[in-house]
C-alpha cells in the first residue's frame, strides 16, 4: 500500500531545499496518547517527512508508538512513556507539538482548564527549556490564549525564550471557517481561503470574512458564521456529550499546522499560516494573524488590515479578553 503521504495532510509531496542544512526533521509529541495525540501522530507518521516521530505522554506511549511504527512511510517512531522518559523524547527535536491536558465537557470554557492545564504546559516548558531550547514550540493545550504565554515566561525564565519558535495552534478555527464558508457559499473547499485573527476561545476567534475572495456574504450570513467559527469548539463538545472535544479534526489541523512549520524550517519558501504568537499588533501581547513561516520559525508577522466596521468592532471588544487571559498566564508562572 502506498503511503498517504502529503495528499493525506492536502500539501505537496514535492518540497525544493534551498542552501545545504541537513533537514531539521525531529518532532516530538506531548500528549501522544491522547485523544489528538493519537491520530495526529498517525498523520504525521503517514506525511512521511518525519525522520524521527518522537511519542511522549504520561501513559500508553509503548503501545501507541509500535503501532504507528508499522505504517510504511518513512521515517521512525519511538515511544516514551513518564516523566523520567521526557527528556529523551525532547533531545533533538526540532518541533514539539503539545496536545497535553484535560479537554472540555459541556458547560465548561475553555478557561475552566486553566487550573489543571495551566501547571501540566509549566512543566512541560520546564523540560523543553532544559531539552531543546531551540525547538519549535506547537501549543496545541486549552485554554491556548493563556497557555502560550505560560511556555513564554517559562522559556523567559530560563533564558532560552525565542519568540520567533513558540505558536499557539490556531489552524482549526482556520479549517473551520472554510469548511463553513465553502458550505454557505456553495465553493469548492480546496480553493478558499479564510484569514482568522485574534485567539483561540470564543469571540476572541476572529474570522475575516469580509476578505474572503471570491464569496458574497450577506449580513446575516456573516453574523451566523462568524459565531460557528468562533463556537465550533463548543459545537463539537456538546455532540460529544461528555466525552471530551475535538480531536480528529483537531489531529488533522495540527498534523498540517507541523507539516508547514517544518517546511519553513527546510527552507520551503513562501509558507504562510494564521497563528498565535508574540507581537505587538495589538495590546495583547498575544496575537493570531497570517505569519510567514520559515527557517528560523515565525519570519514575518503580517498583522491585519481593511477590516469591516463590523471586524473592527470584534478587535475592539476582544483585545482586553486577550490582555487578561495572557495576563492569567504570566501571573501563574510567577506565583506558582
Ligand atoms: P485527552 O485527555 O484525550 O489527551 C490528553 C493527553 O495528555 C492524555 O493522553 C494525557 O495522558 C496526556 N497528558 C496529561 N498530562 C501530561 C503531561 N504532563 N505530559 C504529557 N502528557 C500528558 O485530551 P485531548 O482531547 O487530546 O485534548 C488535549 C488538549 O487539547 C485539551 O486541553 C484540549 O482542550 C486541547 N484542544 C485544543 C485545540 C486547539 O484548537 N488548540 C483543539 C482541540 C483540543
Ligand atoms: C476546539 O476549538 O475544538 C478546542 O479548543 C477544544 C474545545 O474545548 O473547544
Amino acid at each position: 500500500v502506498a503511503p498517504m503521504a502529503s495528499k493525506a495532510l492536502g500539501v505537496s509531496s514535492a518540497r525544493s531545499f534551498t542552501g545545504t542544512a541537513p533537514a531539521q526533521n525531529k518532532v516530538t509529541v506531548v500528549g501522544a496518547a491522547g485523544g489528538i495525540g493519537q491520530p495526529m501522530s498517525l498523520l504525521m507518521k503517514l506525511g512521511g517527512k518525519i525522520d524521527h516521530l518522537s511519542l511522549f505522554d504520561i501513559v500508553n506511549t509503548p503501545g501507541v508508538a509500535a503501532d504507528i511504527s508499522h505504517c510504511n512511510s518513512k521515517g521512525k517512531v519511538t515511544g516514551h512513556k513518564g516523566a523520567e522518559e521526557m527528556a529523551t523524547a525532547l533531545d533533538g527535536a526540532d518541533v514539539v507539538v503539545i496536545p497535553a491536558g484535560v479537554p472540555r465537557k459541556p458547560g465548561m470554557t475553555r478557561d475552566d482548564l486553566f487550573n489543571t492545564n495551566a501547571s501540566i504546559v509549566k512543566g512541560i516548558a520546564e523540560q523543553c527549556a532544559k531539552s531543546c531550547p531551540k525547538a519549535c514550540f506547537l501549543i496545541i493545550s486549552n485554554p491556548v490564549n493563556s497557555t502560550v504565554p505560560i511556555f513564554a515566561d517559562v522559556l523567559k525564565a530560563n533564558g532560552v525564550y525565542n519568540p520567533q519558535k513558540l505558536m499557539g495552534v490556531t489552524t482549526l478555527d482556520v479549517c473551520r471557517a472554510k469548511t463553513f464558508v465553502a458550505e454557505n457559499q456553495g465553493m469548492d473547499v480546496d480553493k478558499v481561503d479564510v484569514t482568522v485573527i485574534g485567539g483561540h476561545a470564543g469571540t476572541t476567534i476572529m474570522p475575516l470574512l469580509s476578505q474572503v475572495e471570491g464569496a458574497k456574504f450577506s449580513e446575516e450570513d456573516i453574523k451566523a458564521l462568524t459565531h460557528r467559527i468562533q463556537f465550533g469548539g463548543d459545537e463539537v463538545v456538546q455532540a460529544k456529550d461528555g466525552a471530551g472535544s475535538a480531536t480528529l479534526s483537531m489531529a488533522h489541523a495540527g498534523a498540517y499546522f507541523a507539516d508547514k512549520v517544518l517546511d519553513g524550517l527546510n527552507g520551503v519558501e513562501g509558507v504562510k499560516e494564521c497563528t498565535f504568537v508574540d507581537c505587538d499588533l495589538t495590546d495583547a501581547p498575544f496575537f493570531a494573524s497570517p505569519c510567514t513561516l520559515g527557517k528560523d520559525g515565525v519570519s514575518k508577522i503580517h498583522g491585519f488590515s481593511g477590516l469591516s466596521t463590523f471586524e473592527q468592532a470584534l478587535v475592539d471588544d476582544n483585545v482586553s479578553a486577550l490582555v487578561k487571559m495572557a495576563q492569567k498566564g504570566s501571573d501563574f508562572v510567577k506565583n506558582n
